[in-house]
């Protein structure tokens, strides 16, 4: 069903892959006097909204920054609790995620991760393995550095056992050993509550990402945000290196 506010949005030029950096949980918990984990858990609400809004606009991918490898650093109340909204969120919305058709797959060191939230994932990552209306990408345990190290490496077992020809690595080769290797590189990315980082996100991905930054934090932030995004992605030009014609 459109909405009046697409009206602006030309659905023919949409960002293919939106990025999220989602930022300001924390600041906006301590503003309402809450724990942290606050607002953790309405943040879920904004990635419910955001996901609809993407699947009902035809965005084809959205990855979401939602643990990083350095937030481990984190106290560990706190990272148990993130641990246990994952978890809560995938079993909660395993359901919605087949009806609407989107797959789900994670970006990062997952087996890491605690062993109920990476049953929770494996899970509906099964589930939704061979549904393709959109990609639900989850960075979890995320680095970007260290993706590019992992890659390396890959690469590097390939080249000793003598399957690669390093004549032939190129950028597109080199792609196909990141966790993204089957989509697209991200077209924006979104930063929530005014932070100018990128944060070790997606390094290698977002070479020519458009960059979008709200003040806004994450736990405030729903579909018009997102559209305000989009629009704004969509009144740039992007050049690539290039010039304008
Ligand atoms: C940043 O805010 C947010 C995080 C580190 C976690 C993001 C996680 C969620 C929104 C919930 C879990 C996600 C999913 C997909 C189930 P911050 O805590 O750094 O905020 P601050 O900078 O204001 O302290």
């Amino acid at each position: 069903m459109p909405s009046e506010t697409d009206e602006q949005i030309d659905l023919s030029r949409l960002p293919r892959h939106i990025a999220i950096i989602m930022d300001g949980n924390g600041r906006w918990a301590r503003q309402r006097g809450l724990p942290r984990i606050a607002g953790h858990r309405e943040g879920i609400n904004s990635v419910r909204a955001v996901v609809e809004e993407c699947r009902r606009l035809g965005v084809g991918h959205l990855t979401l920054y939602a643990f990083s490898y350095e937030n481990w650093k984190r106290p560990e109340e706190e990272v148990n609790a993130l641990m246990t909204l994952l978890a809560e969120y995938l079993k909660r919305e395993k359901q919605e995620l087949i009806e609407n058709q989107i797959r789900l797959s994670a970006f990062g060191e997952t087996s890491l991760l605690p062993q109920q939230a990476q049953e929770a994932l494996q899970d509906v990552i099964d589930a939704t393995e061979d549904l393709d209306a959109m990609r639900l990408n989850l960075a979890l345990n995320y680095s970007g550095r260290r993706e590019l190290v992992r890659a390396a490496k890959r690469i590097a077992v390939m080249y000793a056992s003598g399957k690669l020809d390093l004549a032939n690595l190129d950028e597109a080769l080199f792609s196909s050993f990141l966790y993204s290797f089957d989509q697209p590189d991200p077209d924006l990315l979104i930063r929530t509550s005014g932070e100018l980082r990128v944060s070790n996100f997606l390094l290698w991905q977002i070479a020519y990402t458009e960059i979008w930054v709200t003040q806004i934090f994450w736990p405030d932030f729903r579909k018009e945000h997102l559209r305000e995004a989009i629009l704004a992605y969509q009144a740039r030009s992007r050049r690539f290196g290039s010039v304008d014609e």
